[in-house]
């Protein structure tokens, strides 16, 4: 039988990403490439660049130079609204909720559902975004009383999962997560990892940012590593956890780095 394996476009591709912040080379030439339905772990010390590039994927940032690639395509961002459109979200390192609105309300902030529309004014259908919320949070099994508790009034964790949640509730192909489980309780991070493995499950690609390595082995299939400003590891995960911890951490130190050569020349 024929093989009925398609050629498929990578679902993001980054070609020579440069970015500088006056005297500062965040990104000096990056290469990346996402494979549709992958988690890549994306790993680097501090200042290494993750922020940057991944905010130049989501739209918040205008590349000095570089291209990029949606599944073939090429596409330029000069907002985050521009990168949504093609199915890119972004939950930032300080996920960035309104604290004093509820979870429904957060879920769709900034796009809130319009019941009325007379002229310039719109009612907000409270109960269509309470319904979609709560079958959002239950479709990714996220566990919280009730769609109208102000987000002030949760934990970290799951301030983490509404966070997500908003990222995904727009039928994002591509989630990006700055630094998911940072300052959260062992129990927190477990279902925080659960959740990238349902959204995964569900279809879509995800580039995680973190520095906690056992998450990145636990629910990646690939790690890129970035030290100042540019890649030195692309590789898949593989190995047992102590090998890919050494690993890593060789790499971002600078004890080792694949791309080095064009530097040496
Ligand atoms: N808006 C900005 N203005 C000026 N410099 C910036 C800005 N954003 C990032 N930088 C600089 O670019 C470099 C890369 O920063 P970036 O935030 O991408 O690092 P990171 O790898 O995400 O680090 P961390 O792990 O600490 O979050 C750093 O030297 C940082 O100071
Ligand atoms: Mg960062």
């Amino acid at each position: 039988m024929e093989s009925t394996t398609r050629t498929r476009s990578p679902i993001v591709e980054l070609r020579g990403i440069k970015k500088n912040f006056g005297a500062v080379q965040a990104l000096r030439g990056v290469d990346l490439m996402l494979n549709h339905n992958e988690v890549l772990g994306l790993v680097g010390d501090n200042a290494a660049g993750k922020s940057t590039l991944m905010k130049v994927l989501s739209g918040a940032y205008i590349p000095d130079d570089g291209k990029i690639f949606i599944e073939g395509r090429e596409v330029r961002f000069s907002s985050p609204m521009d990168a949504r459109r093609e199915g890119i979200e972004m939950v930032y390192q300080d996920y960035a909720l309104a604290d004093n609105l509820n979870v429904a309300a957060n879920v769709f902030l900034g796009r809130e559902a319009v019941r009325l529309k007379l002229g310039p004014i719109g009612v907000m259908d409270h109960h269509y975004m309470e319904q979609e919320t709560k079958h959002l949070l239950k479709r990714l099994k996220i566990n919280i009383a009730s769609v109208r508790l102000k987000v002030e009034r949760l934990s970290g964790g799951q301030r983490q999962a509404v966070a997500i949640a908003r990222a995904t509730a727009f039928d994002a192909k591509v989630i990006i997560m700055d630094e998911p489980t940072a300052a959260l309780s062992v129990a927190a991070i477990e279902k925080v990892l659960d959740l990238i493995r349902t959204l995964k499950a569900g279809g879509a690609s995800i580039i995680i940012i973190s520095h906690r390595l056992e998450d990145i082995y636990h629910v990646g299939d690939r790690m890129i590593v970035l030290r100042h400003g540019r890649k030195v590891h692309d590789s898949p995960i593989e190995g047992d956890i102590h090998e890919f911890r050494e690993r890593a951490v060789a790499y971002m130190v600078g004890a080792r780095d694949d791309f080095r050569e064009e530097t040496l020349a």
